[in-house]
């Protein structure tokens, strides 16, 4: 499918350098086993200290420990000015979709990481992992796989 005909979908965290970028490489990895090609991922934090810099060396490595290649990723930023372009946003947490509500993004266009593994209610945060140990990397990351499959069956469901 031609790039600029596929639905664009952007993974955001506060500094797109732990959380998104893992969350980018695990859903393009799930997406591309069951031969969805029609959306185009990317990830962006909310702040702005990061942009230009690789992934954390934390998440890269446990990228590369699980089969996955972050060593490309370069951070950048959602802002009002180019958050607009996004057909979803999906966010690692709830202060993430509060700074994306805040910069103008429209509630329909937003989704939170982890709300397909609730019913009803609240959908629980990917927890930040930058200021804790190693242990949050693992997590993040199987709370990453846990939601994807989940997260494309809704927008296949849109089909
Ligand atoms: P992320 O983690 O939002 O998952 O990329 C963070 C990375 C950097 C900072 C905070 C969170 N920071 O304050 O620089």
């Amino acid at each position: 499918m031609a790039e600029n005909h596929k639905e664009k979908v952007l993974f955001v965290c506060l500094g797109n350098i732990c959380r998104s970028p893992l969350a980018e490489v695990v859903v393009r990895g799930v997406a591309a086993q069951r031969g969805l090609n029609r959306y185009h991922f990317e990830s962006a934090g909310t702040g702005d200290w990061h942009v230009g810099g690789p992934a954390d060396p934390r998440s890269a490595a446990k990228a590369k420990e699980k089969g996955l290649d972050l060593s490309r990723h370069r951070a950048q930023q959602v802002t009002a000015r180019n958050c607009q372009q996004w057909d979803w946003m999906i966010a690692m947490d709830s202060d993430n979709r509060a700074n994306l509500l805040r910069l103008g993004v429209p509630e329909s266009r937003i989704l939170m990481m982890r709300q397909f593994e609730v019913e009803t209610g609240h959908a629980p945060d990917v927890p930040d992992p930058y200021y804790g140990g190693p242990d949050g990397f693992e997590d993040a990351y199987l709370m990453l796989v846990a939601n994807a499959e989940k997260l494309l069956n809704h927008l296949e469901s849109f089909k």
